[in-house]
């Protein structure tokens, strides 16, 4: 009788050394102990043992049955450690290794420059007005005195998402905005994205940035234009711009004309950049048209007014001697990691 209890436990141990893992062992604790093993087995031949050999018997199985279940146990608890070993030392964390480095974000170099130039404008008094940058016809042209059959309105040069309404092409589309909501005195930066629809090449794109100044009030005149714009753009510059001022037509203004500045690169020698002129061009200036005034709600008889218009790129081009227009558009890291 002792030598079948040897047995199973022999059998036991050989298959329990051949299990690797805890289903195996879960999977041999049932096959032994289960209720159809063969230590149920032996259960049942108790009522066949003859009784004085019965205590015995019975002690011989429930010790057999611990003990399978002891070591059972036993091989998942240390299953279990091994396990857990595999795991720390899959996950585990070189202390030596380089941290990843985390790099801090910078001004894109036209927010820098359109910070800055309005950060002159306010205080040189101007408040700030933004505009949309979908806006109707009637603001970005009609309204600013464009003649119907006016180029800059055709399709070629803006974009229309539909036959009133299309992406703003200049600043100035805040001009009548903010004169229908404002009475004069009118002192107002106005910045913004403006589009057009050209060939993108080094000298233009297809989206861009401007900064409008507008004053409005009692006896504005073009010596007030002319000295703010000298001030202004010398601030921008960081130097003591010399400038000088071109007759020009812009349908919004009269008179209207363009600003030139001392090229930036040569002083005034002739260079590349300034195509031998010494001069570079910087910004649209004018008086307000009366007629744009009118359509403000403001009467020209009785107020006068100016405003100038600088784009952005250029001037941060200027600054910092960038070639390429499309360089603001790019995003490489290489430019815009100096700002
Ligand atoms: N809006 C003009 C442009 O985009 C620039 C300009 C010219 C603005 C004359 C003005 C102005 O305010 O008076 O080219």
């Amino acid at each position: 009788m002792e030598d079948r209890f040897d047995q199973l436990r022999q059998e036991f141990r050989c298959d329990l050394e051949l299990a690797h893992t805890a289903k195996e062992v879960e999977q041999l604790k049932v096959k032994y102990l289960g209720r159809k093993g063969p230590v149920q087995a032996l259960m049942q031949c108790l009522r066949d043992v003859p009784n004085e050999e019965k205590p015995l018997f019975g002690k011989l199985v429930n010790e057999l049955k611990e003990e399978i279940d002891h070591l059972c146990e036993q091989a998942l608890t240390s299953l279990a450690q091994i396990e857990r070993a595999k795991k720390i030392e899959q996950e585990r964390v070189d202390v030596t290794l380089p941290g990843r480095r985390s790099f801090l974000g910078r001004r894109h170099p036209i927010l820098f420059m359109m910070q800055e130039v309005i950060d002159i404008l306010r205080r040189m008094g101007f408040s700030i007005q933004v505009g949309p940058d979908i806006d109707s016809d009637y603001y970005n042209f009609e309204g600013l005195n464009y003649p119907p059959d006016h180029p800059a309105r055709d399709m070629q040069d803006t974009f229309y998402v539909s036959p009133d309404f299309l992406l703003r092409s200049h600043t100035s589309n805040t001009q009548l905005r903010v004169m229908q909501a404002h009475r004069p005195p009118i002192r107002v930066a106005m910045p913004g994205t403006v589009y057009r629809n050209e060939t993108i090449s080094s000298r233009s794109h297809v989206f861009f940035h401007q900064v409008e100044g507008m004053y409005i009030d009692k006896g504005v005149t073009l010596a007030d234009l002319m000295s703010t714009v000298q001030e202004f753009l010398s601030k921008a510059f960081h130097l003591q711009a010399e400038i000088r001022f071109r007759p020009s037509y812009f349908p919004f203004t009269e008179p209207g004309m363009e600003v030139d500045i001392r090229c930036t690169a040569c002083h005034g020698q002739g260079c590349r950049l300034c195509k031998q002129t010494g001069w570079l061009e910087v910004a649209g200036a004018g008086m307000v048209h009366p007629e744009v005034l009118r359509n403000g709600g403001i009467d020209p008889e009785e107020y006068t007014g100016y405003a100038w218009g600088v784009g952005l790129e250029r001037l941060a081009m200027l600054r910092w001697g960038i070639r390429d227009i499309r360089m603001f558009a790019e995003n490489d890291m290489r430019l815009l990691a100096q700002f």
